[in-house]
């Protein structure tokens, strides 16, 4: 067993205290006896560099998380300038909107505003952002009614109101596009003007077939609508309004909804129902 190869791989320069080793095999046999002590001699260099490694590898994953939570700040700052794109997105065509239509002036943001406070009380599920497009959307199918309907003195006549009960329809089509609106944004652009009866638009939905974040919108916008000049008519004052409602809770509106109004309204102060001069 003397061969060059094998001397070969014996250490050349050992320390005098490790001679004894050399005369052993280098590595455990299965004749050696039982309880007898392995070469402790080469433990402390092991450990040394399993240290060694473990340190490497300590400082990788060190150097890895750093990597990893600066790209997660990136993301998370970029997908908050992509939020506030979709929101300016929004607003602009929500405001080509009210251009359109003078008497709508800041009807959208109140709605939002009610809306959203509304949503709280009767499901905070319901009170996210993105539901805030589908209340300053609700209306963007009225670009496609002409000017002289939306701003006329007086009473539609059938051909009129025709048109203007497309609105939700083309307000769907409009924003089909848009794929960061959720299905309750879409539900209050296309059914705003359903009934609690029944009797609404387009779909004629009954009751809690209407979906819940349509119902809530309903409520605010007939308030909002009711206590602002119109072109047919000086606004309500509040208590009409809200008698009015009441008196709508279960054939208009779903009277749950208009009862969780009846609360937001005794809760807000008096000039954030205040009708605009
Ligand atoms: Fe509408």
């Amino acid at each position: 067993m003397s061969g060059p190869g094998r001397e070969g791989k014996l250490p050349k320069a050992r320390p005098s205290h490790l001679t004894l080793a050399s005369s052993r095999p280098e590595t455990p046999t299965p004749s050696m006896a039982e309880g007898e002590v392995p070469e402790m001699a080469s433990y402390p260099d092991e450990l040394e560099r399993i240290q060694s490694q473990l340190f490497v590898v300590a400082r990788d994953l060190s150097s890895l998380y750093m990597r990893e939570r600066k790209q997660a700040q990136h993301l998370d700052q970029l997908v908050g300038e992509l939020k506030t794109t979709y929101l300016r997105v929004v607003q602009t065509l929500a405001f080509v909107v009210e251009a359109k239509d003078e008497y709508t002036r800041y009807h959208l943001e109140r709605c939002r505003e009610y809306g959203t406070a509304l949503a709280e009380i009767v499901d905070p599920a319901l009170a996210t952002p993105e539901v805030q497009y589908g209340f300053l959307l609700h209306d963007v199918g009225k670009i496609g009614v002409p000017e002289s309907i939306l701003s006329k003195p007086g009473p539609l006549n059938t051909e009129e109101m025709r048109l203007m009960r497309l609105h939700p329809l083309n307000g769907v089509h409009i924003v089909q596009q848009m794929n960061f609106l959720t299905d309750d944004a879409i539900n209050v652009i296309r059914h705003h003007h359903e009934r609690f009866d029944g009797e609404g638009y387009p779909d004629r939905l009954k009751g809690e077939a209407i979906p819940l974040v349509a119902r809530v919108f309903s409520v605010v916008d007939a308030f909002d609508a009711m206590t602002t000049d119109r072109p047919y008519r000086k606004a309500l004052t509040i208590p009409e309004a809200l008698r009015r409602l009441q008196a709508g809770a279960a054939t208009q509106f779903d009277p749950d909804v208009v009862g969780s109004f009846m609360e937001l309204v005794e809760r807000l102060p008096a000039q954030s129902t205040a009708s605009p001069a």
